[in-house]
């Protein structure tokens, strides 16, 4: 079986990517990944973009989105 990404947007947070990825810049070269999760800046303001670096925290990034269910959808 292979094994399936899984990406969490974290409350307030960077968006965490475990499983297998490539994560490239606009050129297409890789970005070196060496752990099993890596954390996605959302917020702009890492320094190490993509990955987050933290400054998320220090900045006050508010998100905390939550995804919808189908059947939540049509109601309203
Ligand atoms: S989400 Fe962490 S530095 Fe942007």
């Amino acid at each position: 079986m292979t094994e399936q990404t899984k990406i969490t947007a974290l409350d307030n947070g960077p968006y965490l990517v475990k499983g297998p990825v490539v994560v490239t810049d606009a050129e297409g070269n890789e970005f070196r990944v060496e752990r099993e999760t890596i954390a996605l800046c959302r917020c702009g303001g890492s320094t190490t973009k993509p990955f987050c670096d933290g400054t998320h925290s220090k900045a006050g990034f508010r998100a905390a989105e939550r995804a919808v269910r189908e059947e939540e959808e049509g109601q309203g």
